[in-house]
């Protein structure tokens, strides 16, 4: 047995590590720190499943029954003429971070690392795999724990972030929390290694005396990582939960924003006053409510976006078992989540919002999202059919002008994860599980680009067809992409549907290129593929897409009259057409990065993997000559294994690591 790829001593203490294969069968040994303790709520029964899963939310087996095909509701066969140059009515132009993440400050101890120098490679994958089609990530920390949580130096036990779950007081069981300021160490750590911003959360739990430190150490420590703080997490849900009078509205909500900018102003470690974000509302109150005490006028200069949340639908009464809320049934809802419809009723009150924001030269964000709140839908959250429905909505999103989409992570015992790293006691031998709206995440990245001049258009494809939307997208004034969703679900083939897409008043190229995201049906859980790749089932991906990236190429039928090109687009799935090559090379590389790694080892248990499948596992696109890829003869000497780390084509293929907390050995 051999341990590789130990480098010290240069400078950063991030935990990474190097892996070296050899062409003879290689098993890898996987080291975690022990005494962790799973963190969340309680797991609750699922009663949907026949086998009564009791386990944690996030690695459910649960599966749901695929609605009936369409048959005649949709036709299979339907021209789509589009627009050369940008339409009217296409969005404004949208930044390729638009479909964000947001992660439940409780959780970030599982998802983000452990501290500042104990990071989670597989998230920094995750984030490499969007860094490299759009140059950048925004990322929220926060949620309903943002609230009562408070800012210390130190914890007892020396741990980042600490939550007493005995101290829940409302309805979503929120334990307050404290945490120390290495947890935004930490996240300037992950921001040195990969692009990804931040949005932070003032707690407003006590607006008479904020508890200003998350604000002037997060504007100290992040810098310009830090894009935006978040000023009360759905006020409009204080009364019901307790936290406020039942009679609080959106003008008492006006006056403790004023009061939060007062005590930052009065805060001389505040230096950057603009980076609010309000006012986060549920449903309770429409945002036009809160337009109309003036909130954007008058705090125009501190408010940097307005923002709302919602979730479709909820889970509350299987999470809460005791309480007199009503059962939505995960498999009667199932059809009504694949549909176009969906995502266009969810935007709808937003849409004068919208225009407003424009109008007040703000942008517009969905600042926390998922598929339903309470934890989600076991089989219908971590389904493929979420990947489409995620897709379809981010996309509608930026065609009706926000700004960005965050979705939202909320640990272990949720369903809807767009990642989940495994139960911590389970972490020697478990890997991430990586869910549907990851996938969603890749496509809408792929089809906006990093050039923030993308303008998005809802093409009311098949005589705007429920089952079969499409989106343009026209980047720096000319049309690059489009997006085909399939949301029917039907393995006999007769669902797929053929679209011939032309563009009015001009030809389409002799050929283009076609990415699709695909599963057998809209049930599947896991091993999804977008263009070919995929991040495998519960427990399975080290956050780096695994198999050869397959791209199609499509002829088109040109002729001195017309050009079409007929695309495919099986049931279910999505496809993503590129109309030119720099189209789809523009999202395939992305700067080279160079940093140094350290790794501690620590003998304990053992884990194999298929070394084929980490040999193939190359990422996206093409990776640097110096780590080549995790095959044999990557590091053909020790004095190229401890020098810096060259890396090409993203991060990819370097944070060759496996689970655990990124410290990896490899033995053979
Ligand atoms: C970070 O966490 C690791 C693993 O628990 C621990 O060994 C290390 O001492 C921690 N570092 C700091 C600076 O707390
Ligand atoms: C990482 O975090 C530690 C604090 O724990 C800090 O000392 C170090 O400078 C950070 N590294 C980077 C690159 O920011
Ligand atoms: C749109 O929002 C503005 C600002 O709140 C409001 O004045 C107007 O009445 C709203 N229009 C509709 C149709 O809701
Ligand atoms: C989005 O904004 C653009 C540019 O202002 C506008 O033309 C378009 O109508 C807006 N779309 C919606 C749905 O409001
Ligand atoms: C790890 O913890 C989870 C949640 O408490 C539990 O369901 C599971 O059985 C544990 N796994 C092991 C291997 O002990
Ligand atoms: C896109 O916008 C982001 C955020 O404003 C910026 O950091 C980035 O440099 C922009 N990218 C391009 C290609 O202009």
């Amino acid at each position: 047995m051999m341990i590789v790829g130990v480098q010290r001593s240069l400078g950063i203490p991030l935990v990474l590590s190097f892996l070296l294969l050899h062409r003879c069968s290689a098993s890898v040994t996987i080291y975690n720190q022990n005494g962790q303790t799973t963190l969340g709520v309680a797991a609750t029964t699922v009663s949907a499943n026949p086998a009564n899963y009791t386990g944690l939310e996030a690695y459910s087996p649960v599966t749901l029954t695929p609605p009936s095909p369409p048959g005649t509701a949709m036709p299979t066969s339907f021209a789509l003429p589009m627009a050369t140059s940008v339409p009217a009515g296409a969005s404004i132009p949208q930044n390729g971070s638009f479909f964000g993440f947001s992660i439940e400050m409780s959780v970030v101890n599982q998802v983000l690392g452990k501290n500042a120098s104990v990071l989670q490679v597989p998230f920094l994958n995750l984030m490499a795999n969007i860094q490299q089609r759009t140059g950048r990530i925004n990322v929220r920390v926060g949620g309903n724990t943002q609230e009562t949580a408070t800012l210390v130096e130190s914890t007892p036990d020396g741990k980042i972030l600490e939550k007493d779950l005995a101290g829940a007081t409302n309805p979503t069981q929120t334990p307050p929390l404290i945490f120390t300021p290495e947890l935004l160490y930490m996240l300037r750590n992950i921001s040195s290694l990969v692009n990804v911003r931040w949005y932070l959360g003032v707690p407003f739990n006590d607006t008479a005396n904020f508890r200003l430190a998350i604000v002037e150490q997060g504007e100290q420590i992040l810098g310009d990582y830090l894009i935006g703080l978040q000023a009360g997490n759905e006020p409009d849900l204080y009364a019901a939960h307790g936290h406020r009078p039942l009679t609080y509205g959106p003008f008492d909500y006006f006056g403790e924003f004023g009061l939060l900018i007062t005590a930052m102003n009065n805060d001389p470690n505040i230096p950057t006053r603009n980076l609010l974000i309000g006012p986060s509302i549920s449903t309770t109150w429409t945002p036009e409510e809160v337009w109309d005490t003036g909130f954007v006028s008058a705090y125009s200069q501190n408010l940097a976006f307005m923002s709302v949340e919602r979730y479709p639908s909820d889970n509350c009464a299987v999470a809460f078992p005791n309480s007199n809320l009503t059962f939505h049934d995960p498999q009667q809802l199932f059809p009504t989540y694949l549909s176009h419809s969906a995502g266009i009723s969810l935007v709808s009150s937003y849409l004068n919002s919208t225009n407003f924001a424009q109008t007040q030269g703000k942008e517009f964000l969905m600042f926390e999202t998922n598929s339903a709140s309470c934890g989600g839908f076991p089989g219908l959250s971590d389904s493929f059919g979420a990947a489409l429905w995620g897709l379809d909505y981010g996309m509608q999103m930026a065609a009706v002008n926000f700004s960005g989409a965050l979705f939202h992570v909320g640990g272990q015992s949720v369903s809807y994860n767009p990642f989940t790293p495994p139960p911590t006691n389970e972490s020697t031998f478990h890997q991430w599980t990586i869910g549907p709206i990851y996938y969603s995440a890749l496509v809408v990245a792929e089809a906006l680009g990093p050039s923030n001049t993308s303008r998005v258009m809802d093409l009311q494809a098949n005589a705007n067809n429920d089952f079969s939307p499409a989106y343009g997208i026209w980047e720096a004034g000319n049309l690059a992409r489009v997006l085909l969703i399939n949301f029917a679900s039907d393995p006999s083939g007769a669902s797929d549907y053929n679209v011939d897409l032309s563009l009015v008043g001009g030809q389409m190229p002799a050929q283009v290129n076609v990415k699709y995201l695909q599963a057998a049906n809209v049930s599947q859980k896991g091993n999804f593929t977008w263009a070919g790749q995929t991040f495998g089932g519960i427990f399975e991906s080290d956050g780096r897409p695994v198999g050869t990236e397959s791209v199609q190429t499509v002829n088109c039928n040109s002729n001195s009259t017309a050009s079409l090109c007929t695309i495919h687009v099986p049931a279910p799935g999505a496809a993503l057409v590129f109309l030119s090559q720099s189209d789809l090379t523009e999202t395939a590389g992305a700067p080279s990065q160079t940093f140094s790694t350290t790794v501690v080892t620590k003998a304990k248990n053992t884990a194999t993997v298929d070394p084929a499948v980490l040999s193939t596992s190359n990422g996206h696109s093409g990776i640097g000559d110096e780590l080549g890829s995790t095959s044999s003869g990557s590091f053909k000497s020790e004095g190229e294994r401890t020098r810096g780390v060259v890396i090409g084509g993203g991060l990819v293929a370097v944070l060759a690591v496996l689970a655990g907390w990124g410290v990896v050995g490899v033995r053979w």
